[in-house]
């Protein structure tokens, strides 16, 4: 089997990941603040790394989620308040798009979109343009999961900044494909996934909430002390942890960052752009093809979606998977309004992404396999 759907969830994982998850299943359950301090230890652990991996000052700001769909959801719904304005744009995933969708036809905030070029790109001036004094969040994808384009954040944020507006970045495609800092991002919030560049195990993710923000629990429930209080205790990270954690994934998350440390973020940054660059080369050989990705230099994601002429993305994917065993996607990709500036709504594209586990022979082996499909 040829595995190119990294950009859903990587595959494989490495050895660590997994003997950490199984180590942890079967080690006797202990639920954090509850029966014993082994879990809290592996939390705070976890916590440390996740900081220390993307260089950000604050541990106990790290919120564990389930992932990035979780990880939004709370940031979302913890910051806006009635008649807020929201800025997003059209890269942006469902686990976006809908919890604000939801939020506006509630008639709770107003919502402005901005659209983007191809390769899927946002114009910061598009975003200036739209800021109005009740304009309380921007939301915006830092690493397109349907192109690999990457948007410029810095000067996103400095906008933001400038305007006193929290920036929610999600970084559910860029974390572990890039090197990314947040020490000097007090107004922003970044939400991240475990289960794709980070190499771990799936309903893994969470939040880096910067110093400026406080945030209003969203997720309510059980945190193993403070039982007596009828609202969540005011206490980081606890206030917005309730339940039991996925101990399991946050060893193997634990593992897969400590993996990652073992080479650097260029190497793999390095292997996605050499196959992406390998792909993109095969492809604009066939005259059939229409591509749609970042320019295979900064294609550091590794995401590279196309089309071919006279065939639907879904039947091209059906038959790779069942004639020649290669997983890729195909469809809209949960990010429906991109599709609009490439012009590919509503069929989609066929996304191959890689992971740097993937070899240059895999590609040759597609080639083959989509030359012989439209033969
Ligand atoms: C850009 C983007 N945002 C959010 C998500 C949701 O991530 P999770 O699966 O961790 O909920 C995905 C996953 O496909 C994604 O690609």
């Amino acid at each position: 089997m040829i595995y190119f759907n990294n950009a859903a969830t990587s595959f494989p994982k490495p050895a660590s990941v997994i003997r950490a998850v199984a180590e942890n299943l079967k080690t006797p359950p202990s639920n954090p603040h509850r029966e014993n301090v082994t879990a809290a230890h592996q939390q705070i652990q976890c916590r440390d790394k996740i900081a220390a991996f993307f260089n950000f000052p604050y541990p106990q700001r790290v919120i564990l989620c389930s992932g990035a769909t979780d990880a939004l959801n709370m940031a979302i719904n913890g910051i806006l308040k009635p008649q807020n304005h929201v800025i997003t744009t059209q890269i942006e995933h469902n686990a976006v798009l809908r919890p604000l969708y939801h939020l506006r036809d509630n008639g709770s905030i107003a919502l402005t979109i901005i659209d983007c070029c191809q390769p899927g790109r946002v114009y910061v001036k598009k975003i200036a343009a739209s800021i109005a004094p009740e304009t309380r969040l921007v939301v915006i994808g830092h690493a397109s999961n349907v192109t690999g384009a990457l948007q410029d954040i810095d000067s996103i944020y400095h906008l933001c900044a400038q305007h006193n507006i929290p920036l929610l970045i999600d970084m559910s495609q860029s974390a572990g494909a890039v090197a990314i800092d947040t020490a000097e991002f007090p107004l922003a919030i970044w939400a991240f996934t475990g289960h794709k560049s980070l190499l771990g195990p799936q309903g893994t993710g969470g939040l880096l909430i910067g110093e400026a923000i406080d945030l209003i629990p969203w997720r309510l429930g059980g945190t193993g002390i403070h039982s007596d209080l009828e609202s969540m205790p005011n206490i980081w990270p606890l206030k917005y942890e309730a339940g039991t954690p996925n101990t399991p994934g946050l060893a193997g998350l634990t593992a897969a960052i400590d993996y990652l440390q073992t080479h650097s973020i260029k190497y793999f940054a390095d292997k996605k752009v050499a196959l992406s660059r390998h792909l993109c080369e095969e492809l604009l050989k066939l005259p059939e093809t229409v591509l749609f990705a970042e320019a295979p230099d900064n294609n550091c994601c590794g995401v590279v979606s196309f089309n071919i002429n006279g065939w639907s993305p879904d039947d091209i994917g059906y038959i790779l998977q069942n004639s020649f065993d290669i997983r890729i996607r195909t469809g809209l990709h949960c990010a429906p309004l991109v599709h609009h500036a490439l012009g590919t709504f509503p069929q989609g594209t066929i996304r191959v992404s890689f992971s740097a586990f993937n070899q240059h022979d895999e590609i040759d082996e597609l080639m083959r396999a989509l030359q012989s499909i439209i033969k």
